[in-house]
């Protein structure tokens, strides 16, 4: 049996590090190409590794820099895929940030910011993809579905957080936008899904398991006592992404060791 996701074209945003590296390499050695995206200058580097690691599990790529939340650079990314590759199949819009204050603190700057790149930049690359996935249709060798877009949610699509109102807001966000895509895309065969990882040990929380006492707080929220790895969430990503989730449309898979079982009630309430 060959990768199953052979012969297929995979954008990963944010790709140079954390989520979407896992992301990334993992449909990777499903067998898909990929292109690495990246935002600053100083992530090339990281970008090209997560390249040499696919081309090392047999699977082509390039690396791309745009940032995701201006409309021209958007555009002119997937013209250069398409261009390059001819299509696209998959398309996961991984990239987010945070930039965290005290709500009375927070600056319109840090409110624009993580608008911009969380919510603003899904829907870009949500909809050019989309585009594309129209055009070209279904096409039985390639996948059962015209195209597949993976969304980039959090635990905070669902929980609350203090602190962090931009963040919560923006994946709350992500929450509608992407149920309301997968309803209005389901017609066209565009499967659209997100994936919402709870704490997972990249460089975004580094202040939340940094220490052990850091972490030892960090694990009272999680019941399955283990802070999650990118791989957790990059294993999701393959199976959203292929065909053995062809009747799975418009929903947010939680991978998250369970936080959003309210763990603060399993011994008070
Ligand atoms: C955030 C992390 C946080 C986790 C659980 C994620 O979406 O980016 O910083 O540790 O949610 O709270």
């Amino acid at each position: 049996m060959g990768k199953q996701l052979e012969g297929q074209i995979a954008l990963v945003t944010g790709s140079s590090s954390g989520i979407g590296a896992g992301i990334a390499i993992a449909l990777g050695e499903a067998g898909a190409t990929v292109i690495v995206n990246y935002h600053s200058d100083k992530s090339r580097k990281s970008a090209e590794e997560v390249l040499v690691k696919i081309k090392s599990a047999g699977s082509g790529g390039i690396v791309f820099q745009c940032n995701i939340s201006i409309e021209r650079e958007v555009k002119e990314m997937f013209a250069e895929i398409l261009a390059r590759f001819g299509t696209i199949d998959i398309v996961v819009t991984n990239a987010g940030i945070q930039q965290d204050a005290p709500f009375l603190e927070m600056t319109l700057e840090q409110w624009n910011a993580v608008i911009s790149t969380n919510l603003t930049g899904q829907f870009l690359c949500a909809r050019e993809a989309a585009k594309e996935f129209k055009r070209r249709g279904v096409k039985r060798e390639r996948s059962k579905a015209a195209g597949k877009i993976i969304c980039m949610s959090s635990v905070h699509e669902v929980i609350p957080w203090a602190g962090h109102v931009n963040y919560a807001a923006s994946k709350g966000g992500v929450k509608l936008l992407m149920q309301s895509m997968a309803q209005e895309l389901a017609p066209l065969k565009i499967r659209v899904n997100s994936l919402a990882p709870g704490a997972i040990k990249t460089r975004i929380n580094k202040d939340a398991w940094d220490t052990p006492e850091d972490e030892k707080k960090l694990l009272e929220l999680i019941p399955y006592e283990r802070i999650g790895e990118a791989e957790d969430v990059a294993k999701a990503a393959v199976w959203l992404a292929s065909d053995e989730s062809d009747y799975v449309t418009g929903i947010t898979l939680f991978i998250d060791g369970g936080m959003t079982l309210y763990p603060g009630f399993a011994d008070n309430g």
